[in-house]
């Protein structure tokens, strides 16, 4: 659902800033990082009247702290990304209905459950590299970063293994609607987002139905029958949540994994350094999620005339806080844009700035990410990369389509 574009009155000047934070092209062959730098420097609070939609840029890592944790003044139930309308699921949700949905689906999703799945997730990575047999040049995504999150989460909601890849195509369009490869109907068209979305509930909702007849030990299962204080999850809020699983737990940490690997190429220092080191891994994927900020933002709508740091934000206007750039807020972080793998302290924002809703699946993707590097440690340690990787068309995943490397 696209959104009617809002007009402002007196907007700041910001003279010879020609920075569009909304267009997807910057993020698949321009230098998003200096823009993020420059508009930290030069205007924090910077209102971006761009080719996808009006929003004040918010670049400092305070402001994104700030804005998270104030969801009365900033709310999220009018959409939270980028020419996207509300689209229904939890994130796009504020109090009441936010809290209660978000206890009932907590259920599925306890500290415990999620501790409870490391060997299993230590197995499916292993799989994934048992497949690549003998290959020696690869395509990174497709074989390895894509695989192994798309792969926990399917067999975590109870979906068979074999039809993981039907999800994953479903999702990438839905996520890659901006850019050629994944929306063959053409970039940012509408019709195969909503048809990929309308494919994921039909799949779930058989799914579901053969749940509640045979119930299992899995997501599904459990999502079905959890209840808060006798409410039930409705179909659509049940359907809309197996979807933002399958989106939010896949998308979001292969693009991760991947920028996390170009990283290690990088910086073969810092590369050298884990595999002698492994202990330093922990460290090592805080500074990946740091840098990579895979979910570049979240937006918000002010709930009243309101300001941040002296700039006037009026009613109904929306701010967009944009992670990777607070995430190389030189107040917070010493030598922001170096990757050292064994920073410490770094309290980054890649899973949000620490509001209500901050990511679920947070100790869930570190998980994998610590698993795949081991892995790849342990059974690669010289691999290399072969030819030059390609971005992702989207504002709102940092995304790498392909990165082809060398397995030794
Ligand atoms: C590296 C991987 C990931 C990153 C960078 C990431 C990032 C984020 C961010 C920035 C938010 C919004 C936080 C806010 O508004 O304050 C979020 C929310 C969310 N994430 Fe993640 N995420 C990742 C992995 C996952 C995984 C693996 C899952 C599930 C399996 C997941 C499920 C969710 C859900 C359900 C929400 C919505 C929570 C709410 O609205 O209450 N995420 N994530």
């Amino acid at each position: 659902m696209s959104r009617t574009p809002i007009t402002r009155g007196a907007v700041p000047a910001h003279p010879g800033l020609q920075i569009d934070l909304s267009d997807p092209e910057l993020f698949a062959t321009g230098d998003p990082i200096a823009a993020f730098a420059r508009l930290r420097r030069e205007a924090p609070v910077y209102w971006n009247d761009g080719v996808q939609d009006q929003f004040w840029a918010l670049t400092r890592y305070e402001d994104v702290v700030y804005v998270s944790k104030h969801p009365a003044e900033f709310c999220s139930g009018q959409g939270t990304i980028i020419g996207i309308g509300p689209e229904g699921s939890m994130l796009s949700m504020d109090d009441p209905r936010h809290k209660k949905l978000r206890a009932l689906v907590e259920k599925g999703f306890t500290a415990r459950m999620v501790r409870d799945l490391e060997p299993h997730t230590r197995e499916v990575t292993g799989l994934v590299f048992d497949e690549i047999g003998d290959a020696d040049e690869i395509d990174f995504v497709d074989k390895i970063s894509a695989e192994i999150p798309l792969r926990v989460i399917v067999e975590m909601l109870g979906a068979p293994r074999e039809d993981a890849r039907y999800l994953k195509d479903l999702g990438d369009v839905m996520v890659g609607h901006d850019d050629d490869s994944y929306n063959p109907t053409s970039a940012n068209a509408d019709a195969a987002p909503a048809q990929a979305q309308m494919d994921m509930f039909e799949y779930f909702k058989s799914l579901a139905e053969d749940r509640m007849k045979h119930p299992r030990d899995d997501l599904v299962s459990v999502l079905l029958n959890a209840d808060l204080d006798g409410e039930k999850f409705e179909e659509l809020d049940f359907l809309i949540f197996c979807m933002l699983l399958v989106i939010a737990g896949n998308e979001t940490t292969r693009n991760l994994m991947t920028g996390g690997m170009l990283l290690l190429f990088e910086n073969p220092d810092e590369f050298g350094r884990i595999k002698d080191d492994p202990a330093l891994l922990p460290t090592c994927v805080e500074e990946m999620l740091r840098m990579v900020s895979s979910v570049m933002h979240f937006e918000r709508v002010a709930t009243r005339d309101t300001e941040i740091h002296g700039q006037a934000i009026a009613e109904g206007e929306r701010v967009c806080m944009w992670y990777g750039a607070a995430n190389r807020d030189p107040d917070v972080f010493i030598d922001p844009d170096r990757f050292d793998a064994g920073r410490k302290p770094n309290p980054h924002l890649a899973f949000g700035g620490g509001g209500p809703h901050f990511c679920l699946g947070a100790s869930l993707a570190r998980q994998e990410i610590r698993a795949l590097f081991d892995e790849l440690i342990r059974r690669y340690p010289g691999v290399e990369q072969t030819g030059p990787h390609e971005r992702l068309r989207s504002n709102f995943i940092r995304g790498v389509k392909t990165l082809p490397v060398k397995l030794r």
